[in-house]
């Protein structure tokens, strides 16, 4: 890692295996039941120009759990941004101000421009329609944590593989670990081209189908997405694939016994709330991985060693 993470092609699987198992190590840091103020004295700038809770919320408190402090932009039409003020003055403002900064930005590349713009290190928190990293380290660290290994598990990706950053990120990493992925949304919106011919030309194994409750019997972990409304260019396109799948507990019957339901959230209808006390409901639990993993990355990062690990 060069001191950023924009991409999940900044880390090799070495360093992605090594970050989990640190995000393992923080476990009882996350929970509270111990203080290690690793990051004492460091300060995280939260740059969320687009909504979010999880991954916002979650930088801050893996930041405040090992004894470090967080400056937010806050509310960005309270910021200069609506002055016109533009992201790359903003982002170098805050490289005087803070140690590191997490950024979403809707504008897809934005998170490597600001990287280009900073001498702290980046973290890319979503940009606009095109990769979601340290999503995809908190979806590794909960796949591994119910299967025990990343390699060679069968996969399902669900719902908006077009505009969904957090499924263009997770099928990159997969695919590197050999795993096997179904791709399975309405035509209009399948998984990018150029993300499908990435990942064959990496040797990925890939199949593609509509079909989702034909499809979930046969995999180890099934990944929902939301439809990403706000990047429709037009509400009828919307309309016309809003709700398309919707999993309830019934939906269960047939699947492997550890199959592990996933989703980033927020979730609008694909999972019904009956589903949440089923055995293959991880989405909370996912949730609240986000903390060790972002614990993890933000010491690597600053170049903290966390106790237990290799030095
Ligand atoms: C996702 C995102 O922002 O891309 N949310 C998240 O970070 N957990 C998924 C979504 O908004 O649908």
């Amino acid at each position: 890692m060069d001191g950023d993470l924009i991409t999940m092609n900044d880390l090799s699987n070495e360093e992605i295996l090594s970050l989990l198992d640190d995000a393992e190590r923080l476990l009882p840091v996350a929970h509270g039941a111990e203080y290690l103020p690793l990051l004492q004295g460091r300060l995280l700038a939260n740059m969320f120009f687009e909504p979010s809770t999880r991954t916002r919320m979650s930088f801050e408190t893996a930041m405040k759990r090992l004894g470090g402090d967080v400056v937010n932009l806050g509310d960005v039409n309270t910021s200069s941004a609506v002055k016109g003020e533009t992201l790359y003055d903003t982002m170098r403002m805050v490289d005087g101000y803070c140690d590191m900064a997490a950024l979403r930005h809707p504008r897809q590349g934005a998170a490597q421009y600001a990287a280009d713009a900073c001498s702290i290190p980046i973290m890319n928190g979503g940009d606009g329609a095109g990769h979601h990293p340290t999503q995809t380290l908190l979806d590794l660290f909960t796949i591994r944590q119910a299967h025990g290994r990343l390699e060679g598990l069968k996969v399902a990706l669900v719902g908006d593989l077009r505009y969904g950053r957090t499924v263009h990120s997770l099928s990159h990493a997969l695919a590197r670990f050999d795993c096997e992925l179904l791709f399975i949304s309405p035509a209009q919106l399948a998984m990018p081209d150029e993300i499908v011919d990435d990942l064959t030309g990496q040797g990925a194994k890939i199949s593609m189908t509509e079909d989702l409750i034909g499809a979930i019997p046969d995999v180890d972990v099934v990944y929902m997405t939301r439809i990403q409304k706000e990047r429709f260019p037009d509400e009828d396109e919307y309309a016309k694939v809003a709700g398309i799948y919707r999993l309830c507990a019934a939906d269960l019957a047939g699947v492997k016994g550890d199959m592990i339901i996933m989703h980033p959230l927020p979730r609008v209808e694909e999972i019904h709330p009956d589903v949440d006390s089923t055995r293959h409901a991880r989405y909370f639990e996912q949730a609240f991985n986000g903390v060790v993993t972002r614990m993890a990355l933000m010491c690597r990062l600053l170049g903290v060693s966390v106790p237990g690990g290799e030095v």
